[in-house]
């Protein structure tokens, strides 16, 4: 199923995020560290143009260590510094102050050198939808600010938010869409519920998983659900299928004649995956 992707919402957005870029020193740009380039807008260099950005991997809790590493690299590569956090923990959420004040140091030595009183910096937000924007901007205000749980349509006030003396902040204006007219893109949104899972077709979203998870956390798959053997060709759907059944027979979605519900399995593998009752997964690697 495609999801559709109208221009009209990035046009849109991208308009609302320029106007504010002049108040800009610094963006703070977050996203999903299971899968940080498709929770990532597809055009935001362009957006951003250059102005100095912090990459932050969030939801690291649920990722997989050895990845968020490789993903850790991948940005320096390209430099950009980024730093793995668990907003809704705070873990590592200190560390990004000085690591913003790092970015606009230069600035901050010149107004000094200057006489000039150093003001707060001003730092945007930007992310797509669930990403956990509120949820850090709550952790860095150090109390409830941003209602968590926004959904894309409602409208949020704008406003700065204070951390502390240094830093002021300020939330996405609008809503920053993902690339997802992508099927990949989007089988990777749905699976760590950046989307809602109607969007996409339940099954189709947890073969998916299963897939990806066969092919990169096999042991961990046979292990924890008693899977014999693991399919050596991930595109025999059948194959596939007996992995889905043998997951639902061990988390108990069985109906009559003992048959295996594989619209109840499907959406326990989607729930045990994104509350990292799978262990800390990864569903995307940058080589
Ligand atoms: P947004 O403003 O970018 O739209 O995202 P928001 O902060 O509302 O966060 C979206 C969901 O992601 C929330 O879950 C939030 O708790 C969760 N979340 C945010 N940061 C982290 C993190 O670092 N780790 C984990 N595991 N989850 C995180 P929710 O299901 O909407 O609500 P609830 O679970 O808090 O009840």
């Amino acid at each position: 199923m495609t999801i559709q992707w109208f221009p009209g919402h990035m046009t849109k957005a991208r308009r609302q995020i320029e106007e504010k870029l002049k108040l800009i020193d610094v963006v703070i740009e977050l996203l999903d560290a299971r899968i940080p380039l498709s929770s990532r807008n597809p055009m935001v260099d362009e957006i951003l143009k250059g102005k100095p950005r912090l990459v932050l991997l969030n939801k690291n809790d649920l990722a997989d260590p050895q990845v968020t590493a490789e993903w850790v690299k991948y940005f320096a590569d390209q430099g950009l510094p980024a730093l793995p956090i668990d907003a809704a923990n705070g873990t590592h959420v200190k560390e990004i102050l000085p690591r913003v004040k790092q970015l606009w140091a230069h600035k901050i030595e010149t107004m000094l050198r200057k006489g000039i009183n150093p003001r707060a910096i001003r730092a945007l937000i930007v992310g797509i939808p669930n990403v956990g924007k509120s949820t850090l901007i709550n952790q860095l205000a150090g109390k409830k600010i941003a209602a968590t749980g926004d959904k894309p349509g409602v409208t949020k006030g704008q406003q700065w938010i204070k951390v502390g003396t240094e830093m002021d902040l300020l939330d996405t204006p609008g809503i920053l869409w993902p690339k997802f007219e992508d099927q990949m893109v989007g089988m990777r949104l749905a699976a760590t519920g950046a989307i809602k899972e109607e969007l996409l077709h339940l099954d189709d979203v947890a073969l998916f998983t299963i897939k990806y998870m066969v092919q990169h956390y096999g042991a961990g798959i046979q292990e924890r659900f008693g899977v014999q053997e693991l399919p050596e060709d991930m595109d025999n759907i059948q194959e596939m299928v007996k992995v889905m059944e043998a997951i639902g027979r061990k988390r108990g979605a069985i109906v009559s004649g003992g048959k295996v519900d594989l619209d109840k399995a499907s959406l326990i593998i989607i729930r045990d995956l994104r509350a990292g009752k799978m262990g800390r997964i990864s569903l995307e690697r940058p080589f």
